[in-house]
């Protein structure tokens, strides 16, 4: 990237005898920036000028970091670069931003969404680029434009990715084309607001990659990845739909960029450090690649291969799928029949599939979610997808893009409807399902009563051995069963779904899961 220092650019103005927006971060209506010329945000964290990417003779209007002049967070005229070394841009009188080339075209333009009397446009620390009225109020509100509302590839902290229903604005992101091209790539990174939010990353129009949709704390597509660094933040409600985030060490950088390749990475740089590690992708490994397993087929990371077909389905193409092409998926072994009794599989540790013909309730409970989905016989299975335990999630049709977590944090369950005799094939329907818990439970009762009894006399043996030795005061062996009590209840004969551990409740604002 060919930036000019702001020594040079300070002669030049000096020669020049011309005057240019110097290194402030404020641009007014007789200023102009051009080529080698920048603001610099007060913090002196965010720059904004003309680059010209790699080898290329194109010039674009950019945010980068200060300390990173390489790390370009935003792009203005990506889909119209400047293809002389002579442009500039400068603010009109009514608080448009206008870019011209060295003939005095114009080649980019914003539209406020309203005139102003005495307006500005300031580079703000956060890397927002904004026009404001100086005459008005400094609240957000107030801004006539902000780069934030027309994000490129980057999201920074603070920034708004999601739509707005009262202005229609969608904002997301959009990965550059080539490493040197900024133009808009194939790769965007939006919210999917059709019921339950969720975001999607698609190449074109085909999803490659999603979240899953947010469970009141995080995203559940996501595995869990505990930082006390970062917090997020997710609206939802009837005037907009958004994920933001905050870093809570303000020593610390931070960003999430669709990469080029439409990999979504969350990347991090300390104070002292001159470069930037990846924290994470997001998509973390093969069976994060959407449907990979395709209809009704689950993904497992751990097993080879790593599809397989849900519990009382079957490949739906026998040459197919031994040659590891899952695309096709899977059928049901005995179709449904609802006359005859039907049940339901818990499938535990999910990926909730994807929300393509399905129905949700706010209002009902897992136990009601079970009795609405069999009332409807084209109901395939339904989940309870807030953390609290609340709300019901009804799926009809194939069910796609599901995978197995390995962490046990997860704790998403989906409950597949299945005939009555394939539940009782596989060892594990509905009141069968439910008598052989009752049975398990029992045994394992009865099981563990007695180890209790046998630890117990152990004890007693001893205490009497060490007395009888006079050895004392050594701590008493652990009280048994807390295991045998926790599973028990967890397998939950009733399928009620057990609060969620504490935990979770405690990393409420330190959830990372984006
Ligand atoms: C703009 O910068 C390029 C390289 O930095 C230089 O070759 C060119 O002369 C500059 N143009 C002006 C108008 O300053
Ligand atoms: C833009 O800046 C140039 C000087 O760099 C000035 O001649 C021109 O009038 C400005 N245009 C507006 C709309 O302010
Ligand atoms: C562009 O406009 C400026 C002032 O508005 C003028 O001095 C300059 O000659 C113009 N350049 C061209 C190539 O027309
Ligand atoms: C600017 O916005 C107004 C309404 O918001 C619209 O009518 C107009 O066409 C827009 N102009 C441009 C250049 O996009
Ligand atoms: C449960 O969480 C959802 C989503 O966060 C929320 O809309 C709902 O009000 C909560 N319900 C209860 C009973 O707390
Ligand atoms: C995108 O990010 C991934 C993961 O960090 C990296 O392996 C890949 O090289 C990146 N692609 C490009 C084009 O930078
Ligand atoms: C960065 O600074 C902290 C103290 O502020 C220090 O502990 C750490 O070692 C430094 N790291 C590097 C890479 O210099
Ligand atoms: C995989 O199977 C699908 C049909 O289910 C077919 O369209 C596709 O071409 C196959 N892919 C490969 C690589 O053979
Ligand atoms: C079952 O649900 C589907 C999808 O919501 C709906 O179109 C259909 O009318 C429902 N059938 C009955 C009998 O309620």
């Amino acid at each position: 990237m060919k930036t000019t220092h702001a020594l040079i650019f300070f002669q030049y103005c000096l020669l020049s005898g011309l005057y240019y927006a110097s290194a402030g971060d404020t641009l007014a209506p007789t200023q102009s920036i051009r080529n080698g010329s920048t603001l610099v945000s007060s913090g002196k964290t965010f720059e904004l000028g003309f680059f010209s990417p790699g080898e290329s003779n194109n010039y674009y209007l950019g945010i980068w970091y200060k300390s990173f002049p390489d790390t370009v967070v935003w792009v203005g005229n990506r889909e119209k670069p400047v293809t002389d070394s002579h442009a500039f841009l400068n603010i009109s009188s009514t608080g448009n931003l206008f870019i011209f080339d060295g003939q005095n075209t114009t080649i980019w333009s914003t539209n406020s969404s309203r005139a102003a009397r005495n307006p500005t446009a300031q580079l703000l620390d956060s890397g927002n680029f904004v026009v404001k009225d100086a005459d008005a109020d400094e609240v957000t509100e107030s801004y006539l434009w902000e780069s934030f509302d027309f994000p490129s590839d980057t999201q920074l902290p603070g920034m708004k990715l999601g739509r707005n229903f009262k202005t229609g604005r969608n904002r997301y992101l959009t990965a550059w084309k080539g490493v040197n091209d900024p133009s808009p790539g194939d790769f965007t990174f939006r919210v999917d607001d059709i019921g339950l939010p969720q975001f999607v990353l698609r190449q074109g129009t085909e999803k490659r990659f999603r979240t899953g949709v947010w469970n009141g704390i995080r995203f559940s597509g996501l595995p869990l990845r505990v930082s006390p660094l970062i917090k997020n933040i997710f609206v939802a409600h009837t005037e907009e739909v958004y994920h933001m985030y905050e870093v809570m060490d303000k020593s610390v950088l931070s960003r999430v960029m669709v990469n080029e390749s439409g990999l979504l990475q969350r990347l991090v740089s300390y104070e002292n450090t001159s470069e930037w590690t990846n924290m994470y992708t997001m998509q973390n490994d093969k069976c994060d690649d959407y449907a990979r397993c395709g209809p009704n087929g689950i993904c497992k990371i751990n097993q080879t291969p790593i599809c397989e077909c849900l519990e009382g389905f079957v490949p739906r193409s026998e040459r197919e799928w031994p040659v590891l092409n899952w695309t096709g998926g899977c059928v049901r072994r005995t179709p449904l029949d609802c006359l005859k009794r039907e049940g339901f599989l818990k499938i535990e540790n999910v990926k909730l599939p994807d929300l393509l013909d399905f129905k949700f309730d706010e209002r009902l409970n897992l136990k009601d979610c079970r009795a609405e989905c069999l009332k409807n016989c084209s109901c395939t299975a339904y989940a309870n997808p807030n953390h609290n335990g609340s709300g019901c999630l009804m799926w009809f049709g194939s069910l796609i893009d599901i995978r197995e977590f390995i962490e046990e944090q997860s704790e998403q369950d989906i409950y597949i409807r299945l005939p009555a005799s394939e539940i009782s094939d596989e060892g594990a329907g509905d009141s069968i399902w439910k008598s052989r818990r009752t049975v398990i439970i029992t045994a394992t009762s009865i099981i563990s009563g007695l180890l209790a009894l046998v630890l117990a006399c152990c004890y007693m043996v001893c205490k009497y051995r060490r007395k009888k030795k006079e050895i004392s005061r050594l701590p008493p062996p652990k009280e048994p069963g807390f295991y045998v009590e926790r599973s028990c209840s967890e397998s939950n004969v009733s399928g009620l779904r057990t609060e969620p551990l504490t935990e979770n409740a405690v990393t409420l604002t330190m959830e990372e899961g984006r």
